[in-house]
């Protein structure tokens, strides 16, 4: 089985959230599971220079506006999988956000700069590219690599069978109608039954409606998605996909997280030795200046700043939380970057409580790792999420989750309550409403327990035991490639 996935994104080369986490490990999985798989990634610079022993394999020439395309093939760094890498100088040789310029704005030519991605990936899946290898399905990212889908569609002597993967419906690259003749795909497509999307064409509608299979990261965000209130406008369109669509639970990389093993902490730990947890907990006060207390319940959040997050919320619960005597010791630390005005907000709150809340508005992977194992508790009160990783790796962790009941984290996380509590199940705290109230609860309930050392380390080696393993998700996804090339594939 060859499979050849598709994406902007990946770990440890190009990375803005959890996409990048998923492509890393993915692929490894799913050659422990007996697949034949290779990546196809755009020629950021990190990439030019990350992927090893790049070779040419096809002189594309001029397409989509760059004057010299250029298919190149190396092997990952650590995995040594092999990777195709576009190499579009004119498109991708740009440092910064892969999506965005510095100022903010999204770069004025991701039409044709995720365009070319799709269209590579669908004339490789044709065996244009390269005559040695090509893919029997072909494993497309997000919107980025969408249009992959729309183009295979348009070639019907194509044999792969195509899978698009939903990380994030809110991303959905939507262009001016002006702009679809840059796609070098025929009018027709231009409707409601294809890419049209009011007016404008969506990269995402592409891959809802084009491949064979959509899959998204959790079972219940595939659910979510198709209701109205999740479906960011595209949930008429999940729909008609019926059951087409599915979710499979993404994994963790346990040879990137893993508290025994982390080159990041000041001392490692595991489930049998819990000290160095304790180590991590004090290195981590000191580092961001909080008062140095073995005892005080400290919560973290590692996160993008954006208002999927609920961010707002958090920062309503702050006060009451923080005005609670029972809560008078509790300390926060936020590890984040993104929305300004949400920046400012975090950077006011760490002076109104100074040695109790402390921010760091910057991207750290190393500072990552030593939030998530020196803190008590994590808190994801997400407005939605499609699985979220934070959660998945802070159980690891023995990091006691506090999270909003909904995707992703409501799969993952189970509340402490009486039921729980008795069937002795629980892993953390989950809230429901998206509403500062529930989650000052939430934290209350989470600050209470923490008191009853015996019931706080119950949930914390629950936590740990918890086994979210690439190797289930691989399986699920080897089960779904043999199924859509049983009913598409003619290799
Ligand atoms: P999303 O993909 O929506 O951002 P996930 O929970 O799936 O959410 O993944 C987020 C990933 O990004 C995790 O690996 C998390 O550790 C990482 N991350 C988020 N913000 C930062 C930051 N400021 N510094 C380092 N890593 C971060
Ligand atoms: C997206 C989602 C996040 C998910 C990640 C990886 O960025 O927001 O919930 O964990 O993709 O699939």
């Amino acid at each position: 089985m060859k499979v050849l996935h598709v994406a902007a994104e990946i770990f440890p080369l190009v990375k803005t959230g959890g996409l990048a986490d998923v492509v890393g490990a993915l692929p490894q999985a799913l050659i422990e599971q007996g697949a034949d798989v290779r990546l196809l990634l755009p020629g950021l610079p990190a990439i030019i220079k990350g992927v090893e022993g790049l070779l040419p394999v096809c002189d594309i020439g001029p397409v989509f506006g760059a004057g010299q395309v250029t298919l190149r093939v190396g092997n990952m760094v650590n995995s040594g999988i092999v990777a195709y890498v576009i190499d579009a100088p004119y498109l991708y040789r740009r440092s910064g956000s892969p999506y965005q310029a510095p100022d903010g704005s999204e770069w004025s030519d991701n039409v044709q700069r995720f365009a070319l991605l799709g269209w590579v990936a669908a004339h490789m899946a044709a065996g244009e590219f390269d005559p040695d290898w090509s893919p029997d399905v072909l494993h497309a990212h997000d919107w980025h690599a969408a249009m992959a889908c729309a183009y295979v569609s348009c070639r019907p002597a194509t044999s792969a069978a195509t899978i698009f993967t939903v990380h994030n419906l809110a991303y959905q690259g939507v262009f001016s109608d002006e702009d679809f003749h840059l796609l070098h795909l025929p009018s027709r497509l231009m409707v409601p039954g294809g890419l049209e999307y009011h007016g404008q064409f969506s990269f995402m509608k592409a891959g809802l409606k084009f491949a064979h299979r959509v899959t998204t990261v959790s079972p219940s965000y595939a659910r979510e998605i198709a209701t109205s209130e999740f479906g960011c406008g595209l949930d008429g369109v999940i729909r008609s996909r019926g059951a087409s669509v599915s979710g499979i639970l993404n994994g963790v990389d346990g040879v990137v997280w893993d508290p025994a093993t982390d080159q990041f902490l000041a001392q490692t730990y595991s489930i049998d030795s819990l000290e160095g947890k304790a180590a991590c907990k004090a290195a981590l006060q000191q580092e961001m200046d909080l008062r140095v207390d073995p005892n005080a319940p400290l919560v973290a959040m590692v996160s993008r700043l954006t208002s999927q997050k609920g961010l707002d919320i958090l920062l309503g619960a702050l006060t009451a939380v923080a005005e609670d005597q029972r809560a008078q010791d509790a300390q926060l630390v936020v590890q984040g970057t993104g929305d300004p005005s949400l920046e400012a907000a975090f950077r006011a709150v760490a002076r109104g409580y100074h040695g109790r809340v402390a921010v760091h508005l910057s991207y750290s992977e190393a500072l990552a790792h030593r939030v998530i194992a020196g803190a008590d508790a994590l808190v994801v009160p997400s407005r939605f999420e499609p699985c979220g990783l934070t959660q998945l790796y802070a159980l690891r962790y023995g990091t006691v989750p506090i999270v909003r009941r909904v995707g992703g984290l409501a799969d993952t996380v189970v509340d402490l309550n009486n039921e729980t509590r008795e069937a002795d199940t629980a892993t953390g705290f989950v809230f429901g409403p998206p509403t500062s109230s529930a989650l000052t609860q939430a934290f209350m309930h989470a600050v209470s327990t923490y008191r009853d050392r015996d019931a706080w380390y119950r949930l914390m080696v629950r936590g740990m035991a918890q086994n979210f393993s690439w190797a289930a998700a691989a399986k699920q996804y080897m089960t779904l490639y043999e199924d859509v090339l049983r009913e598409y594939g003619t290799h």
